[in-house]
């Protein structure tokens, strides 16, 4: 009968001391590898811009590091604003936007880039006009004004910036595909 508070102060003795270890233990434990700016030069922490190869994929995200590596987000891209127009990669791309569109709004009262791009105020920026496409609804009748399908522009026009592709691809354009054609042809 006496012996049954000692066990209990016994365990309770034993219960403390291992919940003291643990915390010690976890504390003393190695911290997990965080890369930090300071680091960000160090050889070991993959390049923030180039896509790298982990094994046969290529890795667009984590751009082959670790996953309890922490890396440095690449640099925001940024947005070309020199009226240069890219190429189209095909005849139907909407092309992209070779000026920068900081702050030009677009919502249901007005539309900052039909003040430029607008069949009637073209000629006063020397803006490019939408094309008929614009005006054209799903029925392919001509509209008098900017069919709703085509009213938010950047849903499929996007600005120019200088980001590297993240994924490599092996896109050819039909001319290329029309001359490798006639190249085999010839031989
Ligand atoms: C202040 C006038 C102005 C505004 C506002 C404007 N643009 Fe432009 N945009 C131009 C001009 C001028 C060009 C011709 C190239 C150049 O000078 O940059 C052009 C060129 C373009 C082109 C290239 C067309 C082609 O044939 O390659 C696209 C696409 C375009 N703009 C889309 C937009 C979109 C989308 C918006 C709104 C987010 C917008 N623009 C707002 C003036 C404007
Ligand atoms: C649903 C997708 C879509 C939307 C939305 C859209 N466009 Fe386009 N845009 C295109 C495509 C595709 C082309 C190229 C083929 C064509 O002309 O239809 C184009 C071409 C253009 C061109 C070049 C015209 C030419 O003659 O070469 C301009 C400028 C342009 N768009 C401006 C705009 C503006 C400004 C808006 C918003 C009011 C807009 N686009 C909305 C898809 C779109």
């Amino acid at each position: 009968m006496r012996s049954k508070p000692l066990t209990l102060i016994l365990a309770l003795v034993i219960l403390v001391a291992a919940a003291i270890g643990f915390a010690v233990g976890r504390k003393s434990a190695p911290e997990p590898q965080v890369v930090t700016t300071e680091s960000a030069s160090h050889p070991a922490v993959a390049s923030t811009t180039e896509p790298v190869a982990a094994g046969d994929q290529l890795d667009g995200i984590r751009r082959g590091a670790p996953v309890n590596q922490e890396i440095n987000p690449p640099l925001m891209a940024r947005v070309e604003n020199t009226d240069v127009k890219r190429n189209r990669a095909y005849p139907m791309q909407p092309p992209t936007i070779p000026h920068s569109i900081d702050n030009y709004q677009i919502d249901k009262n007005s539309n900052r880039c039909l003040l430029c791009h607008s069949r009637a105020n073209a000629d006063r920026f020397q803006a490019p006009p939408v094309s008929v496409t614009h005006y054209m609804d799903r029925n392919d009748q001509f509209l008098a004004t900017i069919s709703p399908r085509r009213y938010f522009c950047n849903q499929c026009h996007v600005v120019q910036t200088d980001a590297k592709p993240l994924v490599a691809n092996t896109f050819k354009d039909i001319d290329t595909i029309l001359s490798e054609e006639q190249d085999k042809k010839a031989n």
